[in-house]
This record gives structure tokens, C-alpha cells and sequence, in this order.
């Protein structure tokens, strides 16, 4: 079952994701819990993960008081338009690993915004915009999600340690559904499902959709290790090709490594795995972030 076109509902209906995660098959997502204003949904999270909560759990919200990114950023968390959502998640994977969770949760929202922005069934087009050409859903490493270009959703990872266990994980996503006019100091520029043509689409379906790929990547990445993921991302890697500066490096953007590294090709031909999250963009005839 994909995305169904159902009118956009101005609240969100706890009822209504509980059944689209059943009709989904969603294995995250338990227990839900739905919110109408949070400071931020990952803190819901982390505040479960401290008493203990499931593997699985998921916080959303309608709005955000104090939604953040990475790099001490805010996150435009408006009321009624968008979708702000936190996974507490336990996986089983080697403590290496942990930082590829943030690919693996961009490779699941690039999912979503394929069934969401694939061809549109004729019942749905009334009143839609389609676009003459399929959209370019990329991932920029670590952690945005790009429609043609604009940034459409991002990912913020945290941990939160409990004693000698390994971490419990937060996987917070924002996704730009309906906001139209965003506030004019968001950098890079941002877009949305309904500046996309899809305003029909609802809130509930959408987390329903992110549950249901987040689960099943979270297993393929558990059970097989990166090599599915990363063969996709080599697809989606929107920073591929560009010159960029990481710290101290500056060269090409050539991919990703098996540890979800970005590499960086410099003017001597050394190839650099780097870490860093502060990625700058000098290529600009490419498009700058
Ligand atoms: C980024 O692009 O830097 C990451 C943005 C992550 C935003 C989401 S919205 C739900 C969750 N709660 C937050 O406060 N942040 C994440």
C-alpha cells in the first residue's frame, strides 16, 4: 500500500496514525504517543529512553516550541503544516555503526518522498501542480534531505547513555509538508510536499509511510550490514561532484565510505574520509549550501 491523497487535516489524529501504521505494517511506531505543542519531540524521547522506554516508541507532535537541528540550529516548527517526529530506538548494531543511523533514516524519508512525489494517480491531479519531470530526491550528507535542490526534511540524531549500556538512540525527523512561505533566513533554501504540488496528502499517511521504511531499513542495515543503504545513497548523493570544505579539507566530494564517512578527493588526488558534519559548498555554479 503507498500514500493514500486524503485531505489535509488541520490536527493531527492520533487514531488516524495508529490505524495507518497497522494498514503499513509499520514495525516502529509503538507505543505512539501525539502531541499537540512540545519544546522539542526528541526531548519527549530522550525522556522516555531515561525511564526506559520501548524499542520503537514515537513521539509527534504538531508544533515545536524550540524544534533544533544539527549544529545548534532551530528547526521552523509551525503548527498544523508539518511533521516533527522521534524514534527511540535500541538497535543491535556495533557502536561504529551508530552514526550511519542518520543515512539510514534520510534513506527512509527519500523513500517516502518517492511514493509521495512519483506519478500521481488521475483522481489525485485535480488542483495539483505536477511537475513536467520526475523530482531529484537526494540525501546531503549526514543528514538533509534535498527535492530538486531545496531542502525538504532533516534528521537529528542523539544518544542518550544509561550506565554501561550502549546508548539508546533518537532519531528526530522534520518534514516539510505544507508550510508555502518559509522564514527568509532559513539556509539552504527549503521547500515543501505542497510547494512540490502534493498538498493532498495527509500528516497521518506520511508517518505512517517514514515508520514503515524507517523499520525496514533499520532491519536490512541490522541483518546485512550498510551495502544496500550505501548502494542507494551513491544514488542519491547530492554533494557528489561538488567541491567542498571540511575543516582543514577542500576538494571533491567523491562518496560515501562503508563507515558513512564523507570522502573528499583534494588538488594532490589523497583521498580524505572525514567526519566533520560542517560541510561547506564552494562548487557554486552546482548550487551552494
Ligand atoms: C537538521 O536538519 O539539522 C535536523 C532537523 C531535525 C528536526 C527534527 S523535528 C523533530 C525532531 N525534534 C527536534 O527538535 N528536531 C528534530
Amino acid at each position: 500500500m503507498g500514500l493514500e491523497p486524503i485531505a489535509m487535516s488541520r490536527q493531527l489524529d492520533a487514531d488516524l496514525i495508529a490505524a495507518a501504521l497497522l494498514h503499513r505494517g509499520a514495525t516502529l511506531g509503538q507505543p505512539l504517543t501525539v502531541l499537540q505543542e512540545v519544546d522539542s519531540t526528541n526531548d519527549e524521547a530522550k525522556a522516555a529512553a531515561r525511564g526506559g522506554g520501548a524499542h520503537g516508541a514515537l513521539f509527534v507532535a504538531d508544533s515545536q516550541r524550540s524544534g533544533r537541528g544539527r549544529g545548534g540550529k532551530s528547526w521552523h516548527s509551525p503548527p498544523g503544516e508539518n511533521l516533527y517526529l522521534s524514534f527511540l530506538l535500541r538497535p543491535t548494531i556495533q557502536p561504529g555503526r551508530m552514526p550511519m543511523l542518520s543515512l539510514v533514516a534520510g534513506v527512509a524519508v527519500a523513500r517516502v518522498l518517492d511514493e509521495a512525489l512519483s506519478p500521481m494517480p488521475p483522481s489525485a491531479q485535480a488542483g495539483a501542480t505536477p511537475s513536467a519531470e520526475s523530482p531529484r530526491v537526494q540525501i546531503k550528507w549526514p543528514n538533509d534531505v534535498y527535492v530538486n535542490d531545496a531542502k525538504i526534511a532533516g534528521v537529528l540524531i542523539e544518544a542518550v547513555t544509561r550506565g554501561s549500556d550502549p546508548p539508546d538512540i533518537i532519531v528526530g525527523i522534520g518534514l516539510n509538508v505544507a508550510t508555502r512561505v518559509f522564514p527568509p533566513e532559513i539556509k539552504p533554501p527549503a521547500t515543501s510536499l505542497a510547494l512540490l504540488g502534493r498538498e493532498d496528502l495527509d500528516r497521518e499517511s506520511l508517518v505512517a509511510a517514514i515508520a514503515f521504511h524507517l523499520g525496514e531499513g533499520l532491519s536490512v542495515f541490522t541483518a546485512d550490514g550498510p551495502a544496500t543503504m550505501l548502494a542507494e545513497l551513491e544514488r542519491r548523493d547530492w554533494l557528489a561532484g561538488r567541491t567542498v570544505q571540511v575543516g582543514e579539507i577542500e576538494g571533491l566530494a567523491v562518496g560515501i565510505d562503508g563507515q558513512g564517512q564523507l570522502e573528499v578527493r583534494d588538488r594532490m588526488g589523497s583521498v580524505h574520509s572525514v567526519v566533520s558534519d560542517e560541510v561547506s559548498v564552494r562548487d557554486l555554479s552546482r548550487g551552494s549550501s
